[in-house]
């Protein structure tokens, strides 16, 4: 299974993905874990991630390209992969295009606006594994605490109030087009483009599970 989880920002990308690639057998590639490593490795990339991140603008479109390509030439990525806020941009998705990176499906998780403010404000993270919790939707079983290795949770930086704003205006401008974008290509040549699905993001956790599975084999 080759998939994209499309969605805006706080729709729940990182929560399904680490259920659909358990299921599946494949790695998350998520380009924001992956400049979050390297924000915390402090490397040069991580440097310069920082400041535009903290922003609530989007990395280079040249930097994301060359980091998800090393990673797909890995050899875990051969049974499929699942990307989590990648593609974001138009050129993102063609470079993919280009490079014949063949896309099974891209489903879409639909969350309105409103409900997206409360649930980054609440979301705490375990930067490590990238597992994500939500103090009243998602809470871990000891407060503050990773299920799985007790260590302590952390509040992204970048979910403070101003800067989900602007996230949300980056994801209107740059990267909801990418719908239209894969839904004419679906038209023009159903056998090569990927499939086009959309989920309701609004429910339990689990129940969007079950859409988003329900979804992948229809
Ligand atoms: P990135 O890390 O990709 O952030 P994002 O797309 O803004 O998405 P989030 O991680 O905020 O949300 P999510 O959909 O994963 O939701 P989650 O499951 O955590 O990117 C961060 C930054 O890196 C970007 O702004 C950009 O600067 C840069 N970047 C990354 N990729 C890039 C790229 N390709 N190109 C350029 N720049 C790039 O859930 C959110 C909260 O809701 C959690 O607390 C969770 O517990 C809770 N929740 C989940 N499901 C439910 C539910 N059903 N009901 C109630 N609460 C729920
Ligand atoms: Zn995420």
């Amino acid at each position: 299974m080759r998939l994209i989880l499309l969605g805006a920002p706080g729709a729940g990308k990182g929560t399904q993905a680490a259920f659909l690639c358990q299921k599946y057998g494949i790695p998350q590639i998520s380009t924001g874990d992956m400049l979050r490593a390297a924000v915390k490795a402090g490397t040069p990339l991580g440097l310069a991630a920082k400041k535009v991140m903290d922003s609530g603008a989007l990395v280079s479109d040249d930097i994301i390209i060359g980091l998800v390509k090393e990673r797909l030439a890995q050899p875990d990525c051969a049974k499929g992969f699942l990307f989590d806020g990648f593609p974001r941009t138009i050129p993102q998705a063609e470079a993919m295009k280009n490079a014949g990176v063949k896309i099974d499906c891209v489903l879409e998780i639909d969350v309105p606006f409103e409900a997206i403010v409360e649930r980054m404000s609440g979301r705490r993270s375990h930067p490590a594994s990238g597992r994500t919790y939500h103090v009243k939707f998602n809470p871990p079983k000891v407060e503050g605490r990773d299920d799985e290795t007790g260590e302590p949770l952390i509040q992204r930086d970048d979910d403070r109030e101003e800067t989900v704003q602007k996230r949300l205006q980056v994801y209107a401008d740059q990267t909801r087009p990418l719908v239209e974008y894969y839904a004419s290509w679906a038209k023009a040549d159903p056998a090569q483009a990927p499939r086009v699905r959309k989920i309701d993001g609004m429910g339990t956790v689990e129940e969007i599970t079950a859409r988003a599975l329900k979804a992948l084999a229809s």
